[in-house]
């Protein structure tokens, strides 16, 4: 049995061998495929053989990158009927149909050709098509059958998503189920073809991310993603064929889009030669508001309006106003004043949009903005209508009936929509435009009045217009987004060989320095202290995650450096150095009135929140204190030594450490007794941040002449006492507004509260910062006093095990 077994492999090594010379990249039905032979592209870009994925014993029959090291898949044939053991054998019959064999008689997978050929060949293409044509034919474009036309997870340049409408052919993508088994996993992603046709990312049934109209430079969410210095895109839609499909314009660049199912989500990889990875760039849903229908019917998403990004279209209003004040957008919105299609609606535009869901859409190219307004105006159901071809001068015309979903607001470049309002809502428009004119008239009428105008034009125009660009430039950054790796001497050089002079303090993790790179740009540089044993491309790796963290309060990381077991990180550098510097100085704490430290104290809860919740990495600061806060030139707050954890040190990213990092007086007494850490602790970090911000004084090394007593301890007898404003001080209670400076106190004291489970979440916190909402009663806070009496130094203790610092808990009752 054994003997057969390996007669029958070496028989099949001989005859493929045999055949792999004749002709590399085809087979005719002559020959046959076994399971160690591979079948390989004309160019060698890419290769056709039997793998194992993972750590899985299961062969399949797939096409994988020829010339790269690491093996990358991206096509399967069998994906849901693996071979369990090493007799597969590909073969193509007369009829130019394709079998795969098992132990020479079961079909595990074939395709099913119809059309007939005289003299078939099965051929793998340059481009990874797998194809099979008839030899004899003079067009050797005319394929029988392709991969292409049965995608798996990977979009290759070239390859159609989309619905062939002749051929009923759908080529729809679907992830693998993990790394190990390529089966079908539940994220999907092809054209949705009902209403207006756009470019969906499912989740099982449920719509997961759109990419909005195609308005010929781009889809209406990724207004500039047309084309790139890399790639070209196009949107192909006649009445033969509805497709999204990508090329590269320099050949010999290998990028791919593949669904991760890991991931949820749509990410595209281009190999680096030079460091022999896949760099992912963009990656889909984008952000918070690129996930389908987060307000609900008729609302308006807007990722740069924390915490708030939900808002209702003009002329509506919130459907169940009290659940939307508290963060349930579900209901949506409905109009504030109803319609009356008989007496006459109006219009309203809104702009820079991605479309809405387009299902319940009516869509007429030909029609121009004019006739599409009147053709909706008289339609009483149709309640939006837009143009949507920006190459063609703004034609077409969609209206929407119904309630509209998943509308998304952008910065820039989006599309305008008009939406039906009542007629009274547009005179209140009209009217407040008719005033507006009259006091524009007034101004041209006078000399200087026309010259200012004029000038301000122009401006806002010049402004504008840089704005544009400026995006075009991030988002070609984004898509060859690569960590700036710093030599070693660039550094050394940047910060005077890390002189003491340029030492700007002693953080978590290590020394900071300032240093001035050759270009004139200030940088900090990180020295992390020797202790990780994290090899450079395990750091590398983490440190790029850390990289892809970007939110207007957290400090950009630009690169790091890695020389031996030397790790260093480069930050932009912050000229106004860290929140403590102000709040604690005596002179410089007047620099920051109440409206300016309520400014800073939302930056930074809406920071934590994005690290918190909205981030793809989910990162738990667990060192938050005032000196990590840093201030940039306009005072605004950025979050530092993010995701340190993470990257510095494995053991401690488990949810129970015995290594505890953070700084004694910020800890959360779970976390520093328990070496328990949650989202929970950040929590109750970022309240004595607060406490701290509100009475300019340290939680550590707060002592009362007749008490040991520490500043929670302090806060919170104020205001069992209610006489919560003294913690305030009188600079801020004569100057501030009072109601909000009590809600901060109020919030600070749900944060520090005991259990952990009590205290708000920062999205929470972040809505309670803004709303006028009732807040509840806060509990008990949580205390840890510290038997070593308070060192000086507030910046430091990230290092020892809890049991040098002998801690310990105790509850206080207030009197
Ligand atoms: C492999 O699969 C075949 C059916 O496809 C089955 O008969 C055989 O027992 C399996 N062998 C092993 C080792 O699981
Ligand atoms: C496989 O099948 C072919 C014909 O169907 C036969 O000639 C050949 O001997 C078989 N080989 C083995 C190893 O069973
Ligand atoms: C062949 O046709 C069947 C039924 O229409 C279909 O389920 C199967 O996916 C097709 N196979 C290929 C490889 O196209
Ligand atoms: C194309 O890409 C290769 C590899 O990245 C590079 O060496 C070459 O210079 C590029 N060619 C052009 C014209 O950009
Ligand atoms: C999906 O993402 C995970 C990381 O989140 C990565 O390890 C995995 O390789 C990705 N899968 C594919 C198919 O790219
Ligand atoms: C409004 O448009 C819809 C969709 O085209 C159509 O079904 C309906 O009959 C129209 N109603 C009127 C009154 O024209």
């Amino acid at each position: 049995m054994e003997m057969a077994f390996y007669f029958y492999s070496a028989c099949c090594f001989l005859i493929i061998f045999s055949k792999a010379s004749i002709a590399t990249d085809t087979i005719s039905p002559a020959e046959s495929l076994a399971d160690t032979m591979t079948l390989v592209s004309n160019d060698g870009t890419f290769a056709l053989g039997f793998f194992s994925p993972g750590t899985s014993k299961n062969r399949y029959l797939g096409i994988w990158y020829n010339n790269i090291p690491m093996q990358t898949v991206v096509w399967v044939a069998n994906r849901i009927n693996p071979i369990n053991d090493s007799t597969g054998l590909l073969k193509i019959e007369s009829s130019g149909r394709i079998v795969l064999q098992v132990q020479n008689t079961t079909a595990v997978w074939s395709t099913n050709t119809t059309a007939s050929a005289r003299n078939p060949v099965l051929q793998l293409l340059d481009n990874g098509n797998l194809v099979v044509r008839d030899g004899t034919d003079s067009n050797p474009e005319n394929y029988l059958w392709q991969s292409f036309d049965y995608p798996t997870d990977t979009i290759l340049p070239g390859m159609k998503v989309g619905v062939d409408l002749r051929t009923g052919i759908n080529r729809r993508f679907s992830a693998w189920k993990n790394g190990g088994d390529p089966s079908p996993g539940d994220l999907t992603y092809g054209v949705e073809l009902e209403g207006s046709p756009e470019m969906v990312l499912w989740k099982g049934l449920q719509k997961y991310s759109r990419s909005g109209l195609w308005i010929g430079t781009g889809f209406s969410g990724a207004p500039n993603s047309g084309s790139s210095r890399i790639f070209d895109y196009e949107f192909v839609w006649n009445e033969n064929e509805v497709y999204y499909i990508y090329f590269l314009k320099n050949q010999s660049v290998l990028s791919r889009v593949v669904l991760n199912q890991t991931d949820s989500a749509r990410e595209r990889y281009t190999w680096n030669p030079e460091t022999q990875t896949w760099l992912q760039s963009i990656v889909i849903p984008t952000d918070y508001c690129d996930r389908y229908e987060r307000c609900g019917p008729n609302g308006k998403c807007d990722s740069n309006n924390l915490p708030l990004y939900c808002q209702c279209l003009t002329g509506f209003v919130p459907k169940w106003p009290q659940r939307w004040s508290s963060s349930d957008y579900s209901g949506g919105c409905i109009h504030s004043k109803p319609l009356d299609c008989q007496k006459g609606d109006g219009f309203i535009r809104i702009r820079n949009v991605k479309t809405p869901d387009t299902t319940n859409s009516w869509v007429s190219t030909t029609m121009n903005l004019k006739e599409c307004r009147n053709e909706c105006l008289r339609n009483c159901s149709c309640m939006a209508y837009t143009n949507f071809d920006v190459t063609r001068g703004g034609s077409g015309c969609v209206m929407w009936f119904g309630d509209l979903i998943d509308i998304k607001h952008l910065q820039s470049d989006g599309q305008d929509l008009y939406i039906r309002v009542s007629a009274s809502e547009t005179e209140l428009k009209k009217n407040s435009k008719v005033k507006l004119a009259i006091i524009l008239t007034t101004v041209i009428a006078t000399f200087f009045g026309f010259l200012l105008v004029v000038c301000y034009i122009r401006r806002s125009r010049r402004k504008i217009k840089d704005e544009v660009e400026d995006k075009n430039l991030s988002d070609k950054e984004n898509e060859d987004m690569e960590l700036a790796v710093f030599e070693f001497g660039t550094i050394a050089q940047a910060t005077d060989n890390f002189s003491f002079c340029h030492k700007l303090g002693e953080g978590g993790f290590g020394p900071v320095y300032k240093g001035t790179l050759p270009n004139g740009q200030e940088i900090a540089v990180k020295r992390l202290s020797k202790s990780s044993g994290q090899g450079p491309t395990e750091f590398k790796n983490e440190v790029r995650l850390i990289a892809k963290l970007q939110h207007r309060n957290l400090v950009r990381l630009l690169g790091c450096c890695i020389q031996g077991d030397e790790r260093m990180l480069v930050y932009e550098y912050m000229p106004n150095r860290s929140l403590d510097s102000f709040i604690f100085d005596q002179t410089k704490r007047a620099a920051l009135t109440w409206s300016k430290r309520f400014q800073i104290i939302c930056g930074i809860a809406r920071g934590l929140l994005y690290l918190h919740q909205d981030s793809r990495l989910r990162i738990i600061h667990r060192d938050l204190k005032t000196s990590n806060v840093l201030l940039d030139s306009e005072m605004n707050p950025k979050i530092s030594d993010f995701g340190l954890a993470r990257a510095f040190g494995r053991d401690q990213t488990e949810a129970n450490t015995n290594r505890v990092v953070g700084t004694y007086g910020y800890m959360a007494p779970e976390y520093a007794i328990d070496g328990q850490f949650s989202v929970k602790s950040d929590v109750f970090s970022f309240g004595i941040l607060l406490l701290e911000i509100i009475s300019g004084r340290k939680n550590r090394g707060f002592y009362l002449a007749d008490q040991g007593s520490n500043l929670i301890e302090h806060a919170w007898r104020l205001w069992k006492e209610d006489k919560p404003l003294v913690l305030a001080g009188d600079f801020l209670v004569e100057t501030g507004d009072l109601p909000e400076l009590l809600r901060c106190i109020h919030i600070s004291l749900l944060c520090v509260q005991q259990h952990p489970e009590e205290r708000p979440s920062m999205s929470s916190v972040v809505v309670m910062l803004v709303s006028c909402n009732e807040l509840p009663s806060p509990k008990q806070p949580g205390f840890v006093l510290y038997n070593k009496p308070f060192e000086a130094d507030s910046s430091s203790g990230n290092d020892g095990p809890s049991s040098k610092n002998e801690i310990s808990l105790s509850l206080l009752e207030a009197r």
